[in-house]
């Protein structure tokens, strides 16, 4: 069979969808990036990143000049390409519940215009039996496709290093499954790691579970110095260095964003709600914008005091707001403070955030949410909560 396009991504002009479509087009693949949100197609096709991404635009750019990469937001485009990669959403809800069917859902919407040869990849981070469930979905619709799962490890903003550096996840109960999937993939990575299906999607969970546990730890650790008195980065600095056993003990911060909390939580509720350290890492990560508050409220009459909130990302160098506990800790000033002002050199997607210069010149008392680099010459007389020690002057609260 002849294919038009060698690859859609389904999702495709998401975080994680468009620049797997950019690498695989820059690559010499035809791809088209399928996708519901006309807004970020019709931004995709004139050229324009829909988010940060490091190195994308010019990438996009060339792909686009070359004609190997296109954008629609017409479901028809999935039957024209030999591979379907599937890469969307999959969120858990306001109780914390993962919307376990999402992609099952999406998959099922496609079925009209999927085509017996085809390979489908997923590639969204899923609850555990997901590609069991797809299987049998598909079995149900008479579709004879070859089905792989294989994970997206990249991290936000350095996804188009990343996918050509990191190993790809393979996983397929077929080997016709698995040697597909590895042709498509040995394009962007020379490793590739073969698992079975469940074992790769409880690798990925697996995986961010461990960052978000990781990071909780260094954030009780910092509540325990501060609450003795101590600088937590000082003490990280001096216990890892040049003691490669606790080099990886990470740095104090906001831990947030779309995946980690998510997917801590999608591995609690397989375990039957079972998974007292994720539980416990959530109370301590989710906790940290509570506890510079009640910190704060030691030291200042909070209610006469404006204060302001740098870096709104979820992270340094992004401009993704999701989940983000800049926003957290928002909302806890508003009710407690005289008033916030917040500010972000790349989120522009939020109207209510103010220039940099009206936030230092508006605000009694500073707390770097993310940690930009462009904070880092700041030069202001006002007290900072850095917990990050961005600034280089102690992380005490
Ligand atoms: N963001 C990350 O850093 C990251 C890293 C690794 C894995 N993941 C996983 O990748 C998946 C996608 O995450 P993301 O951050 O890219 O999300 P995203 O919301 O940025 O992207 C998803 C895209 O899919 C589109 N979409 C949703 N449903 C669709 C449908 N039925 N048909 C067509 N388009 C549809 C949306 O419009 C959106 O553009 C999730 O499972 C996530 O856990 C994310």
């Amino acid at each position: 069979m002849m294919w038009a396009q060698d690859v859609v991504v389904v999702g495709g002009c998401g975080h994680v969808g468009l620049p797997l479509a950019l690498a695989l087009a820059d690559r010499g693949a035809r791809v088209t990036a399928y996708d519901h949100d006309a807004r970020a197609v019709a931004g995709v096709l004139a050229g324009r990143m829909p988010f940060l991404e490091h190195g994308a635009e010019p990438v996009l750019a060339r792909v686009l000049a070359a004609r190997r990469l296109t954008a629609t937001t017409d479901p028809a485009a999935v039957a024209a390409a030999e591979h379907v990669v599937v890469v969307v959403g999959t969120p858990i809800d306001e109780h914390l519940n993962p919307e376990t069917m999402a992609l099952p859902h999406a998959i099922e919407a496609l079925a009209p215009h999927l085509r017996a040869g085809q390979l489908l990849i997923l590639r969204s981070t899923v609850y555990p039996g997901v590609t069991r469930l797809v299987e049998r979905r598909l079995e149900e619709l008479g579709l004879a496709l070859d089905l792989a799962f294989c994970p997206e490890r990249i991290a936000e903003g350095r996804a188009l290093a990343e996918l050509c550096s990191l190993p790809q996840i393979v996983a397929s109960r077929t080997a016709t499954g698995r040697e597909r999937a590895a042709r498509l993939f040995r394009q962007l990575t020379s490793t590739i790691v073969e698992l079975e299906p469940e074992e790769a999607e409880l690798a990925k969970l697996f995986t961010n579970t461990w960052r978000y546990v990781k990071f909780a730890t260094a954030n009780q650790l910092y509540m325990i110095a501060n609450d003795f008195g101590l600088d937590y980065e000082r003490i990280r600095r001096a216990a890892a260095s040049d003691y490669p056993r606790a080099a990886d003990l990470p740095g104090a911060g906001f831990t947030a964003g779309p995946c980690l909390l998510k997917d801590t939580m999608q591995l609690a509720a397989f375990n039957n709600n079972q998974f007292a350290l994720g539980q416990a890492s959530m109370l301590v990560n989710e906790g940290l914008p509570l506890y510079l508050v009640a910190r704060l409220e030691r030291r200042f009459e909070l209610s006469r005091l404006t204060v302001g909130i740098l870096g709104m990302a979820f992270k340094a160098e992004s401009d993704d707001t999701r989940a983000s506990l800049s926003y957290k800790l928002r909302r806890i000033l508003a009710f407690k403070a005289r008033s916030v002002v917040c500010t972000d050199p790349h989120v522009s997607t939020d109207p209510s955030l103010l220039p940099l210069e009206t936030v230092l010149a508006r605000a009694d008392l500073l707390v770097i949410g993310a940690p930009h680099a462009a904070y880092r010459g700041l030069r202001t007389e006002r007290p900072v909560v850095d917990v990050t020690d961005l600034l280089g002057r102690g992380v005490l609260v």
